[in-house]
């Protein structure tokens, strides 16, 4: 980490007691984002909202886990406190240098939730700019992303490209989500390689649900026909195996055929499938994904 961006955040943890518990600690950094990058803290807010409301189109999360990841996608930004003011209102491309710089806010987001925030909480400050083709922060791939980074990335790419900020227009529903789940050849481009596929898919259907009035014809089209081919996609060799396939809360997908359970891993966009496995024990949970 950069030796100021170190430093302010060697200050900001200094500045908070060791005996405040998680809540007065959190509470107390995200007010003081509020008080110095307003946009980012709204900007948490909405993507709270988001996974909230989205999550519910997940069956394998309960009410405990959402008003986790509530909590995580409020404080997941929290490392910006330690970056130059200057690059986050940048209205501009930000130089090489500068991106090193903005990347750093992830692990910054990490220590600040401090050694006592959940799992979650800690997962979704690091690795919420994991992308699925493993092009992200960190270079993870596939599942070895958690499960919750992966909503998060979902939720905060949709608000960073539809809200409005100091130096862009917002985008309506539709055209950012034609642009998350772009087909591009080029492995770094936005598209849909950089999110988990039955969470874009998913997502998808939550988003043209609530806000259908902001998409023109064609986006409605060519989205419609992008959730049609989704998970799909993953399994495209095998699609007589996409049947009632389900996701764990670890995020871990199993498939079940028509002779026995077949235990999947996805591991960088490639999958194995063991069938040797037929003992694995299928969730109870989440058995009927969307089809
Ligand atoms: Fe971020
Ligand atoms: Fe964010």
């Amino acid at each position: 980490m950069k030796m100021a961006a170190q430093k302010r955040l060697d200050v900001l943890c200094k500045a908070m007691p060791t005996e405040w518990c998680l809540a007065e600690r959190l509470d107390y950094l995200r007010r003081y984002l509020k008080s110095q990058h307003e946009e980012t803290f709204h900007h948490s807010n909405r993507t709270a909202d988001l996974a909230f409301h989205f999550t519910h189109y997940l069956p394998e999360f309960n009410q405990h886990r959402r008003e986790e990841l509530v909590m995580a996608m409020r404080c997941h930004d929290l490392g910006k406190l330690v970056i130059n003011r200057s690059i986050l209102d940048a209205n501009r491309r930000l130089t090489d240098q500068e991106m090193v710089q903005t990347r750093e806010h992830t692990t910054a987001s990490f220590v600040l939730v401090g050694p006592h925030a959940s799992d979650m909480v800690k997962n979704v400050a690091k690795y919420h700019h994991e992308a699925y083709n493993g092009m992200g922060y960190f270079g993870l791939k596939g599942e070895d992303i958690p499960f919750e980074a992966r909503i998060a990335a979902v939720c905060d790419v949709f608000d960073a490209l539809s809200s409005e900020r100091t130096y862009k227009r917002g985008m309506t529903a539709g055209q950012a989500l034609s642009i998350m789940t772009a087909d591009k050849e080029d492995s770094r481009a936005m598209g849909r390689r950089t999110f988990d596929p039955y969470l874009m898919r998913a997502f998808s259907r939550y988003i043209v649900a609530c806000r259908e009035k902001e998409f023109t014809v064609q986006e409605r089209e060519s989205l419609d026909a992008y959730i049609q081919s989704q998970p799909m996609e993953d399994f495209k060799h095998d699609l007589s195996l996409n049947r009632g396939w389900s996701v764990h809360e670890s995020g871990q997908r199993t498939l079940h055929d028509d002779k026995g359970v077949v235990k999947l891993l996805s591991r960088g966009g490639s999958v194995v499938y063991d069938r040797s496995k037929r003992d694995y024990e299928p969730s109870s949970k989440g058995s009927g994904l969307e089809r």
